[in-house]
């Protein structure tokens, strides 16, 4: 006999555990900058279409795979799906690993910015604001500093600490994870809060509030824009890697699951928004330019905003401490989930201890976190790419964020919608449902999504050319911009194929 499946104690430990994963960089880092990036107000109309057509009900097969079967996402579209599914499960599995170890690479120089609030980065005359509207340049501090750090091995040493702390969390599974959410997620909603009242109340503040959810329809004829939203809402709603059914799978069979995914989506895109709202109000008040990349607003831009922001240097350097406090907690509620997802599936799978299946996936993870902090300088003109580290992560990151999660979520309602049937899936999860899902849900997981994001996919597959990277000043490696996505699709889907042909243990 084997154990009972732990469960949460509580919906309430259930409903934080699942919006601390959804709610994390995604939201502050992702989306202030991939809004800006797709054109503030012209974002919002696919970013809608993305919630409500794609987010939310995918959401609910995610939830609704876990608690049915009790298992997590391999084992669970395995037992829906047959061989086939537990191939896409796995497949994400492997998306999660590559996603954690470059996560936690960023949470870790997310780490040495807090740190450094008290150290340099706030020193007098470091972060001198940019020429208003200007492209951040090289003697904008902030992004000196931020180059400094990751150019030291220091980095190395704090993905050490942000792992340690991510096992200490899930060493108990919900028992431990709970205990964790309970105090960092309202932590979280507080700070976001305070930030946005800060920003809203600085002169000009509410302009860039507008500049964001002003509706614009340029640019909605492009598919990189909806292929942004789309990738964005995936991501931000921590869909497509296994992550969701994994803490679903805890619940009760009879849980509401047409419930618990409006309520955590509705919780993450009001934290998203806020977000929206505290970084924008900051950039317009001080005139500061987001464009770069998608870590500069965060690491280099946000900065310069806070050091503005009072002229008594203990007041700027508790900002500063405190939104990358913000950052980190929201990233350790976000990586727990995405490591406790392989976890969880190799647990079910091979019926191993939780203490060895956190230690298989944190050996070799650690080392991949190390390899996407490497400070290795590559290019000392110290342009967006100027380490190794930063360079390896940008591209894997294009390529996974922007591919994986879309691909996991046509296969997974592929699988679902025709192999299981969507019909019986919406009878499942109506089963439980005080609001009852319509005729409508059938035929968005039957045809809607799989055409929306199937045709998404190939149309940004056509525009990859010339691939991503390729116009880096990086003398020696360029070969990294081929080499890059074909080891990710290989070892994913070589990976994929192993584990769902090993015969599952039965305890
Ligand atoms: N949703 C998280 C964020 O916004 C990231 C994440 C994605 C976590 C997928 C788990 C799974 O940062």
């Amino acid at each position: 006999m084997s154990a009972p499946r732990e469960n949460w104690k509580s919906k309430l430990g259930f409903v934080l555990a699942a919006s601390g994963s959804a709610i994390g960089l995604g939201n502050i880092v992702f989306f202030s900058s991939n809004a800006y990036q797709y054109g503030g107000g012209a974002f919002y109309l696919p970013y809608f279409v993305a919630l409500f057509v794609i987010g939310m009900p995918v959401m609910m097969v995610e939830f609704g795979l876990g608690s049915l079967t009790q298992q997590s996402f391999p084992m669970a579209l395995r037992r829906l799906a047959g061989k086939r599914g537990e191939f896409v499960g796995w497949f994400s599995i492997a998306s999660a690993l590559f996603i954690t170890m470059y996560y936690i690479a960023i949470l870790g120089w997310g780490v040495g910015m807090m740190i450094g609030a008290f150290g340099s980065l706030f020193e007098p005359g470091v972060s001198a604001p940019f020429a208003p509207f200007s492209e951040p340049t090289a003697d904008a501090s902030a992004m000196v500093y931020f180059f400094d750090l990751i150019s030291t091995w220091n980095p190395l040493l704090y993905i050490v600490l942000l792992w340690m702390v991510n096992i200490y969390i899930l060493r108990q599974g919900t028992h431990t994870i709970e205990k964790a959410v309970r105090v960092f997620v309202p932590v979280m909603w507080i700070f976001m809060i305070l930030l946005v009242i800060r920003g809203l109340t600085l002169p000009g503040g509410f302009d860039g509030m507008m500049f964001l959810f002003t509706p614009a329809l340029e640019g909605i004829a492009e598919p990189t824009v909806w292929k942004g939203a789309f990738s964005q809402m995936f991501f931000s709603l921590s869909l497509g890697l296994g992550t969701m059914t994994a803490y679903a799978s805890y619940l009760p069979k009879d849980a509401d699951q047409v419930n618990n995914s409006m309520l955590v989506s509705f919780l993450n895109c009001s934290f998203e928004f806020l977000a929206g709202v505290a970084i924008f109000s900051l950039l317009f008040a001080f005139a500061l330019n987001p464009a770069g990349s998608t870590l500069s607003l965060s690491f280099f831009v946000i900065p310069q905003g806070i050091n503005e922001l009072s002229n008594t240097p203990w007041i700027v350097r508790l900002f500063g401490f405190g939104f990358y406090l913000l950052v980190v907690l929201a990233g350790i509620t976000s990586s727990i989930s995405l490591i406790e997802s392989p976890a969880s599936a190799l647990m079910d799978k091979f019926k191993i201890r939780r203490s060895k299946a956190l230690m298989y996936i944190a050996i070799p993870c650690i080392l991949g976190s190390f390899l996407f902090a490497l400070p290795q300088i590559i290019d000392s003109g110290l342009t967006g790419n100027g380490t190794l580290g930063l360079t390896l992560l940008d591209i894997t990151d294009h390529w996974v964020f922007n591919y994986s999660l879309l691909t996991v979520g046509l296969l997974e309602v592929i699988m679902m919608g025709w192999v299981f049937g969507a019909e019986r899936l919406r009878q499942s999860l109506n089963a439980n449902a005080k609001l009852k899902l319509g005729r409508w849900f059938t035929l968005l997981i039957k045809f809607v999504i799989p055409s929306l994001l199937l045709l998404v996919i190939i149309l940004s597959l056509i525009e990859e050319w010339p691939l991503y990277g390729s116009n880096y000043d990086m003398p020696g490696y360029s070969w990294l911009t081929v080499f890059i996505p074909i080891f990710w699709i290989v070892t994913t889907s070589v990976f994929a194929f192993y584990l769902s042909n090993r015969k599952p243990k039965t305890a």
